[in-house]
């Protein structure tokens, strides 16, 4: 089926009348594993299931919710570039290149939403060159150490964290 040109247009408040949320989870390298790669680690749950638990929950709390995984910084770059004024919200777990990328940092920041850095595990439990992000000051919030879980944990967050967002624009 045809992809439809307007399918990011901003969508209409629901029949309550609450804002749909718009959340773009973004994925990083190696995350495709989940399940099998490092398991006492990273749990046992794949990243299919992760996604689909978010976009089940994302129509309780009226978020409309898309999922990314990519193993290139290049490719993660472009869909977080692509997403600009799309968007109300961005989820992302950037695995190693939280540790590492510029780049990522400086797309998160073009898309001037607030962004939430999730961590299956806790990074300052582990080694040293996990312990720093080159994304945590540019993080609205961080959470980590709650393994899958900590995404839903995050998305139940983002409506606070959207609207304190606006608050302090306007
Ligand atoms: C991770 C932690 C990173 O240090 C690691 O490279 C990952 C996953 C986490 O979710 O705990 O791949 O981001």
């Amino acid at each position: 089926m045809a992809k439809k040109a307007d399918e990011d247009a901003k969508p209409e408040a629901d029949s309550s009348g609450i804002e749909t949320l718009r959340v773009l989870v973004v994925h990083g390298p190696n995350l495709n594993l989940l399940g099998e790669r490092e398991p006492e680690v990273y749990g046992r749950t794949r990243l299919a299931d992760i996604d689909r638990e978010l976009k089940q929950l994302g129509d309780e709390l009226g978020i409309k919710v898309k999922t990314f995984q990519s193993n290139s910084e290049g490719d993660i770059i472009t869909r977080i570039q692509e997403a600009r004024g799309k968007v109300d919200a961005l989820l992302i777990n950037p695995a190693g290149y939280t540790h590492t990328s510029v780049a990522i940092r400086d797309a998160i920041l073009a898309l001037e939403v607030p962004a939430v850095e999730v961590h299956l595990s806790n990074v300052y439990r582990r080694e040293p060159m996990r312990h720093r992000s080159t994304i945590a000051d540019v993080a609205v919030a961080r959470i980590m150490g709650f393994g899958a879980p900590g995404y839903a944990l995050a998305l139940r967050a983002v409506r606070s964290l959207v609207e304190t967002a606006r608050k302090q624009r306007a």
